[in-house]
């Protein structure tokens, strides 16, 4: 059935009376934001100290393995369906083959084990790309001087298998190479993994908002840019490319990335293909919020709630956001 939307005029029409208080205004609300709907990205860490202020991310902590746990916990309590997981590493752990990436023993695997055995019904996704693992910072193998896309899959395809192997029960390719997805679901597949998800990054610009994650998981150092991989801020359609082929390559999910710059293509990506299409609120937004209310020019609750159902207006399944819990805790008020 199709009809011709009828708007009446002024005065049988009067849109305020939909707004005239809280009650209607709930009544008619197209949009909500639920627990359901956020992703807690968490870092975790190798040092010997429970947590660890990251400077450039007011009220976010670099956590021991136990402290993640315990989070995991009060997550799940919260209604919080999934944590995204990163690492930061010792810097004397990091090298130009990414070593410590495919480690089974190293600190994202044992940190999977520790938070699936503690806290199993949370969903647990984990971050497949080699920025924190290489001595230079960038998410693939740089070979004289160029970042080598299908020796860089070689590698992430271990990694992938070595945190599904670990408990991750979705891995989420933030690297941007080219054929990536469709390498770790063969791989996957030829192994017995045919249940774990795949959430692809799968339009993500080379973006100015990621720098508190780069202070965060210590890659701040970073020569250069990641425009040779990441998507050029430019590009729309070329988004859609990017999502088709993840799509077909066995993603069961896609992303983009950053979240409130780029809600056009979070539209159009969901309107297109009409997959779970997840948005990250990156580092640099949380940190632009916490500033603008430091600074007293916003109000944070307001502020934050405010960018949350932009995400889900534009269409979103979910947002991967550092204010998951605050807001978790804070719709249970
Ligand atoms: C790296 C990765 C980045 C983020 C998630 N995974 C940074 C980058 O690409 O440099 C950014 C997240 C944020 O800024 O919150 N693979």
């Amino acid at each position: 059935m199709s009809f011709k939307p009828v708007v009446g005029s002024y005065p049988l029409s009067r849109p305020r009376r939909l707004r005239q208080n809280a009650w209607v205004r709930d009544m008619v609300a197209e949009h909500r934001v639920t627990a359901s709907d956020l992703i807690w990205p968490i870092f975790v860490h190798d040092k010997d100290m429970a947590r660890d202020p990251i400077r450039s991310l007011e009220g976010v902590d670099r956590l021991s393995i136990n402290e993640a746990v315990k989070e995991a916990k009060e997550a799940h309590a919260m209604g919080i369906p999934a944590l995204a997981l990163f690492p930061n590493i010792d810097p004397s752990l990091r090298n130009d083959e990414a070593t410590a990436a495919i480690d089974p023993n190293g600190l994202v695997a044992q940190t999977c084990r520790a938070i699936k055995s503690a806290v199993p019904e949370i969903g647990l996704i984990v971050d497949v790309a080699l920025d924190p693992f290489t001595a230079h910072g960038h998410d693939g193998l740089l070979i004289d001087g160029q970042i080598h896309n299908d020796k860089t899959i070689e590698i992430l395809i271990q990694q992938a298998i070595v945190q599904a192997e670990a408990g991750a029960d979705v891995v989420a390719p933030s690297d941007m190479m080219d054929g990536r997805i469709g390498e770790i679901r063969k791989a996957f597949e030829a192994r017995g993994l045919h249940d774990k998800l795949i959430m692809s990054y799968a339009a993500k610009y080379a973006s100015a908002f990621y720098g508190p994650f780069r202070d965060a998981v210590g890659t701040s150092a970073l020569k250069g840019d990641k425009k040779t991989y990441q998507m050029d801020a430019a590009n729309s359609d070329e988004a859609l490319r990017e999502v088709m082929m993840d799509i077909q390559e066995g993603a069961d999910m896609v992303m983009v990335k950053p979240g409130l710059p780029y809600l056009d293509i979070v539209q159009r990506v969901s309107e297109t293909f009409k997959v779970p299409t997840f948005v990250y609120q990156v580092s640099g937004e949380y940190a632009m919020i916490k500033a603008a209310v430091a600074a007293g020019f916003m109000d944070h609750d307001k502020g934050v709630f405010e960018t949350l159902l932009a995400f889900k207006r534009a269409g979103a399944s979910g947002v991967l956001t550092y204010f998951a819990k605050y807001v978790a805790e804070r719709l249970q008020a």
